[in-house]
């Protein structure tokens, strides 16, 4: 795609252009390998038909986690994909939601080779204060960030809030029909009363429990990030968020895979 470069050249340090990948043209990086980070199985398994990935072993350093990972080889102009999904929790045989899994599952991403942008994927919920809709998907513009660390020390409060910019993907998001804002992440499904305090001092439009991780882990490896997230709930509604969430979680697993089939198609296409 010719309009490759405005989504993207906000940002610095590519791995494509650092580790010498060939970019079609000297401003746009290619984007040859993808990581995609993933908390559920429901969420993941939809996406992983779609592009045909195949599960691969996790490294031997991180044989102990409960992380799955899985390939889909480039096709076409689209690039590779590496599918890193939590896996479950062998003790309560659940998905390893939340932050502390998807930290350490985009560590193991991060460590399978060259990536040139991590893409934070899974359900969310939003508001009806910002005309959110269940399905709707979003992409996190202009970052990701925590609400549930409150430490009030110098610095360390700064630290806690864990903003991190996203790559900037707004023309790619406005092409597939996505909406943008602010996500934030918590190890909680609910909002309590002081969750809602600082979301709403924070102008976030989307909640959910691993981005912030994921985007952290990719900083320090230098890799650009995003979120692309489907809303499940409405937080505010009077229906409870888990009743939602379960109502709601195949249609909007559904709808991230073909935006995400889509995003992945384009991010090929520089
Ligand atoms: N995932 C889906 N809905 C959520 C919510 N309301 N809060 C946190 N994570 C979510």
């Amino acid at each position: 795609m010719a309009t490759g470069k405005r989504y993207l050249d906000s940002r610095k340090g590519w791995r494509a252009r650092e580790q010498g990948h060939s970019a079609k043209n000297a401003y746009a990086p290619a984007v040859e390998r993808v990581a995609v980070i993933m908390a559920m199985e429901a969420e993941a398994a939809p996406l992983r038909d779609a592009l045909g990935a195949t599960p691969i072993e996790v490294p031997v350093w991180a044989s102990t986690l409960p992380v799955r990972l899985a390939v889909a080889p480039a096709v076409g102009g689209r690039p590779e994909v590496l599918l890193a999904v939590n896996g479950r929790d062998p003790t309560t045989g659940v998905d390893c939601i939340g932050s502390t899994a998807a930290a350490l599952t985009t560590q193991v991403a991060l460590t399978y080779g060259p990536i040139d942008l991590v893409v934070t994927a899974g359900t969310a919920g939003g508001w009806h204060r910002s005309n959110a809709e269940i399905g709707e998907v979003f992409v996190a513009w202009p970052h990701i960030a925590c609400h549930d660390r409150r430490i009030d020390l110098p610095g360390f409060d700064q630290f806690g809030r864990g903003e991190i910019a996203t790559a900037d993907l707004r023309e790619l998001a406005d092409a597939l029909g996505c909406r943008l804002g602010i996500v934030t992440t918590g190890d909680s499904l609910d909002e309590s009363p002081t969750d809602r305090e600082r979301i709403l001092a924070s102008g976030a439009e989307v909640k959910e429990m691993e981005a912030a991780a994921v985007a952290w882990v990719a900083q320090l490896h230098g890799v650009p990030v995003t979120a692309v997230k489907a809303i499940t709930d409405l937080v505010e509604s009077p229906v409870a968020t888990a009743t939602q969430f379960t109502a709601n979680l195949a249609a909007a697993a559904d709808a991230l895979q073909a935006t995400m089939m889509k995003l992945i198609d384009q991010l090929g296409d520089q």
